[in-house]
């Protein structure tokens, strides 16, 4: 992932994570980290203890305001309206019902916050995505990562505005804005 120019979409991030309060779902290993802006409070978790505990080995070099939790995406154990920007990076190609986890983001975002994603999509020509959806049972028995989620509608249905959808490689890798 990182060969194909991810790392310097994630910098991005840099810029947009507003706060005081920001939230990562999906952390995995930390590869964010480095682009959180030293001024926000950010919370970050995940669902595997694994990626985890090198999220905090990392998280522990940095000079960065941060805490980590194990916890679902689906089921965030946060209040509502708790977070000025919730994001996410190639995280909801796994989350197993991403419309519900979209929803619980949108919950714990304040009015008027933001989403930020960078995601892995199905793509819009018809006989790519086809092909997309024959490998996919495939992909993910290998990676663990769906590479035919439509995330543009799921995004919709889980209630946000969508305020930015920019194709970073083809249509296949986006960088999303929303607002709830
Ligand atoms: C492909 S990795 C991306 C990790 C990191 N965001 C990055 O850009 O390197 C997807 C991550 O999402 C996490 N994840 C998937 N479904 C989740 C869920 N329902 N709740 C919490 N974390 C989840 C996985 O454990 C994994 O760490």
């Amino acid at each position: 992932m990182e060969w194909m120019r991810f790392g310097l979409w994630r910098k991005r991030l840099k810029t947009k994570i507003a706060g005081p309060m920001a939230l990562e779902v999906g952390v995995g290993t930390g590869k964010n980290l480095h682009h959180y802006p030293p001024d926000v409070a950010v919370t970050a978790i995940d669902f595997s203890p694994w990626m985890l505990s090198h999220a905090k080995k990392i998280a522990s070099k940095l000079d960065i305001d941060v805490n980590i939790h194990l916890m679902d995406i689906q089921h965030l154990e946060f209040p509502d309206n708790s977070f000025d920007t919730v994001f996410a990076t190639f995280v909801f190609c796994s989350v197993p019902d991403p419309v519900m986890g979209l929803r619980e983001l949108k919950r714990v975002c304040k009015p008027g916050g933001r989403l930020f994603l960078l995601e892995h999509l199905r793509p819009g020509n018809p006989i790519m995505g086809f092909l997309f959806d024959m490998m996919n049972p495939f992909v993910v028995r290998i990676m663990g990562a769906n590479i035919n989620r439509r995330t543009m509608e799921n995004i919709r249905n889980a209630g946000w505005n969508i305020l930015k959808d920019e194709r970073l490689s083809s249509d296949i890798v986006r960088w999303i804005e929303a607002t709830p």
